[in-house]
């Protein structure tokens, strides 16, 4: 009766299709988009150039270039009923009104159930540039004050920011968010991707894979973690602090967020951006606290390296938002903007060469019970 087989719990090691998308090398620590290792895209590139890359396949042209982000920037409004229903939900998480805002705007898309390559392509640049006006209109609308309309003289990290505040960004506070960004356009079948390619699977449309990878991306031990490190950060509150604190919660078995991966056995080649940008926005704004407290934190963790347990990409990320004055729950919805692409190429990758993603469990429960009218049960 029983079946009997290997279980992979948590699917640890396995590998369930091929991609073109990204590269990661957990040993070496090496990451790619597309073949471009991710050190010269975040030194070189841009968020538009890379979308670009991710969605097809190579470099832009300068032309294609403008042509794409032209189409970017005239895709970022969101109707006045996305609006309403951002008012109506404000007192959800971020990520909960991003997830409720991208399922509402199914009934705005012209071609919600096209699954053709090109439709997905349309959406999924629709939606990568509509994820930070959702995001920014909700922080302002929590906060009493009206969304400020996108400005399509900015680029996308640019404009992020000016919709969040109302002020034109200092270029390299633009420049960090544009870096961030271009860090977390992609990253293989994470869980998120993974949620997202299972909806596909199902021959089901983008906005329903979107939601699933942004419900999937929110918890703690995926997206969740950059939250969580600004939270102990300032838990913590001084760098005296960190070593005794540190040590107490791993005494205690806890986990340092920030710290692990499921595929990285060395440092998340994404995570030294991240503390270069850290060290310096912390000097440039005069509070070098937060990187010495999560340079101490980092000291206590190197023993565990040799068990593959390094800095992720969220480890520097919480302190640089909190350096820009980002509320702490919105930090993964940074990661989720920037994620879009991400999840669209999987899907499209899904769509290509589908398959139904079915695993099975192996059950262990009772067999043949007698069914007892209710009447008769004691
Ligand atoms: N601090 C202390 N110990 C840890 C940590 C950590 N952050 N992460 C893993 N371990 C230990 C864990 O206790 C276990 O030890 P033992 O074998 O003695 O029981 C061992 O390492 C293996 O852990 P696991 O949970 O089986 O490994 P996993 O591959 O399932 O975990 C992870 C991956 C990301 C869920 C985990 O490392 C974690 O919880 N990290 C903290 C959360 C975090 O930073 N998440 C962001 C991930 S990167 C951003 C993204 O792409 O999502």
């Amino acid at each position: 009766m029983t079946t009997d087989s290997t279980i992979y719990r948590g699917l640890k090691g396995v590998v369930i299709d091929k991609t073109n998308s990204s590269f990661i090398d957990g040993v070496e620590g090496r990451l790619m988009y597309r073949g471009y290792n991710i050190h010269d895209l975040a030194e070189k590139s841009n968020f538009e150039e890379t979308v670009y890359l991710i969605l097809n396949g190579n470099l832009p042209t300068k032309s294609q270039l403008q042509e794409f982000d032209a189409q970017l920037r005239a895709n970022r409004d969101i109707p006045s009923e996305i609006i309403d229903i951002i008012r109506v939900t404000q007192k959800s998480h971020p990520m909960d009104v991003l997830r409720t805002a991208i399922s509402a705007l199914s009934s705005f898309e012209p071609d919600t159930e096209d699954n053709s390559i090109e439709a997905t392509m349309r959406k999924g640049i629709r939606l990568t540039a509509q994820a930070p006006t959702i995001v920014t209109a909700h922080s302002r609308i929590r906060q009493g004050l009206d969304p400020v309309a996108p400005n399509p003289e900015l680029n996308q990290a640019a404009n992020f920011l000016y919709m969040l505040t109302g002020k034109i960004p200092d270029p390299d506070e633009s420049r960090l968010i544009d870096k961030d960004f271009v860090l977390h356009a992609e990253h293989g079948i994470n869980a998120s991707a993974f949620a997202a390619r299972v909806t596909a699977s199902t021959v089901s449309d983008l906005h329903s894979a979107i939601v699933t990878g942004i419900s999937t991306l929110k918890g703690p031990s995926h997206g969740g973690a950059a939250e969580e490190v600004m939270k102990f950060s300032l838990d913590i509150g001084s760098e005296d602090n960190a070593e005794p604190y540190t040590r107490n919660i791993l005494e205690g078995g806890g986990r340092i967020m920030g710290f692990g991966h499921r595929v990285y056995q060395v440092e998340d080649p994404r995570a030294r951006h991240l503390q270069k940008e850290c060290e310096e926005l912390g000097a440039k704004k005069g509070q070098p606290k937060w990187f010495r407290i999560l340079s101490k934190v980092a000291e206590v963790m190197q023993p565990y390296a040799s068990k593959g347990i390094c800095p992720n990409v969220d480890f520097w990320a919480g302190a640089m938002y909190h350096l820009l004055d980002i509320p702490k729950d919105l930090f993964i919805s940074i990661f989720a903007m920037g994620r879009v692409p991400g999840w669209t190429a999987q899907v499209i990758e899904q769509y290509s060469d589908n398959i139904l993603l079915r695993p099975l469990l192996q059950y262990e429960g009772e067999y043949d019970r007698e069914y007892v009218p209710i009447e008769k049960r004691g």
